[in-house]
């Protein structure tokens, strides 16, 4: 059997070289760069475990082969597994377009017998909207297979963290995806009752996730009001099993959280609470930084941003707080400065459009804000500065003396 697997991105390529280990895959992706770098066996993943030995295993053993022509994967492979992103449009409105072009090449080539699995992440009934639009003769069968992973575990979350959920069109196509994602993993595979079910359990990750920290900010403003310290409620009140209180943040990132629950929206009316959780998030820069300017006057002030990417330790800026903060603090009289150990000082520069100053010129700045929560800026020395404004309530703030330090609701 053959798997093509349509998308080598974060998820993708750890994908392809999960099944690699067990059937022939085509790793498919219309970047021609990332097609060369997969065949030499270089990866372009930042961190992520396994990586590059599990990719330079795979192709050494023949059993990975990458290409851009999606036409050649298509006619040439028995399942077709699609993670190609669908992201929001400036309407932010579901784009379906780099998916339906994957779909529309697949579509041309079936063969009788071929099993179509869509992981991308879809809204509900987004499965049977591209399961309607496939126009062919050759009887096929069609699988919702969402992924529950992040970066940068992808390959143990698939193979042994968490279940793999399917839903079929019908059992025969249920039935067929259950033996192969059951060789891949050990935790076991759960076929759900339809499309839509598994559409919205996976869409609930994003929806939980930004409705609880909405409801962290909100307790972080409560603090801020009161004085009182986030963390300190934040662990007593998270003793007892039943409660998980999340963390707030300056901005939810990534292009997972912020993303899903717009899909969901459509359906909902003005009032709801998935709705307000977006907004809550979108009002926290400005909250964060007006926190700062009442307690801090920024003018002429250098200040330097720890932290491009939007998650700790791994390279990825999609939705990252730095870009809001940025935004927001060229309305103020500062010099901005960003700092980030996994960009490099041109990448730095050129994705945010200010200057990159290296952690060890820490005392040429008036303040710091951690936009990010990277392992390397847990034990900074931040002596010789005005003030930290910690985004992300990790640092120990007992240890900081003779600066100011400000978190969220601390
Ligand atoms: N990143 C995560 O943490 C995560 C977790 C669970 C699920 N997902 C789902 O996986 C999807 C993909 O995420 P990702 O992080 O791998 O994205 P990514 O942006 O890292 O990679 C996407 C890849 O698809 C390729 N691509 C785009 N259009 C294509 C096309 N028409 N044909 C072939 N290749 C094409 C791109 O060149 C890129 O290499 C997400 O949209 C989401 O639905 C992501």
């Amino acid at each position: 059997m053959t798997i093509s697997i349509f998308g080598l991105g974060n998820i993708g390529l750890p994908m392809s070289c999960m099944f690699a280990q067990k059937f022939k895959v085509i790793g498919v992706d219309i970047n021609k760069e990332r097609v060369e770098m997969v065949n030499n066996g270089i990866s372009y993943l930042k961190n992520e475990e396994f990586f590059p030995d599990i990719l330079q295993e795979v192709i050494k053993k023949g059993n990975l082969r990458a290409t851009a022509d999606l036409e050649y994967a298509a006619k040439n492979s028995d399942v077709k597994i699609i993670i190609v992103p669908l992201i929001l449009n400036d309407k932010d409105e579901p784009d379906y377009s780099a998916i339906d072009s994957v779909v529309e090449v697949i579509s041309r080539n079936l063969n009788e017998g071929d099993l179509i699995i869509i992981s991308t992440t879809m809204p509900v009934g987004g499965s049977r909207r591209i399961y309607e639009k496939i126009k062919t003769n050759k009887k096929f069968c069609f699988v919702y297979a969402p992924e529950r992973t992040a970066s940068p575990h992808i390959i143990r979350d698939l193979t042994e963290s968490y279940e793999q959920i399917i839903a079929g069109i019908d059992k025969e196509s249920a039935d067929k995806a259950y033996k192969i994602y059951n060789t891949i993993n050990k935790k076991g595979v759960i076929k759900v009752s339809s499309l839509e079910t598994a559409e919205l359990i996976k869409l609930l990750e994003g929806i939980y996730r930004n409705t609880n920290i909405a409801l962290a900010d909100e307790v972080a403003k409560l603090c801020d009001k009161f004085n009182l310290d986030f963390n300190e409620i934040r662990e007593i009140f998270n003793l007892v099993p039943a409660y998980n209180l999340h963390k707030p943040t300056i901005k939810i990132g990534g292009h997972c959280i912020p993303v899903y629950p717009h899909f969901v929206l459509q359906y909902l009316d003005n009032k709801s609470l998935i709705r307000k959780g977006i907004e809550i998030d979108r009002e926290m820069p400005e909250y964060c930084v007006n926190k700062i300017k009442k307690t801090i006057n920024l003018k002429n002030k250098k200040i330097l941003i720890l932290g491009l990417s939007y998650k700790r330790n791994v390279k990825e800026d999609r939705f990252s707080p730095a870009y809001e903060l940025i935004k927001l603090l060229k309305n103020e009289q500062v010099e901005i400065y960003c700092y980030d150990p996994y960009y490099t000082k041109e990448e730095i520069e050129e994705k945010t459009k200010v200057k990159y100053l290296d952690i060890k010129d820490l005392e040429k700045v008036d303040g710091v804000i951690i936009a990010t929560d990277h392992n390397e800026f847990k034990n900074i020395d931040f002596k010789r500065i005005e003030f930290v404004f910690d985004g992300k309530n990790f640092l120990d703030k007992e240890k900081i003396k003779g600066i100011k330090y400000l978190g969220i609701g601390r």
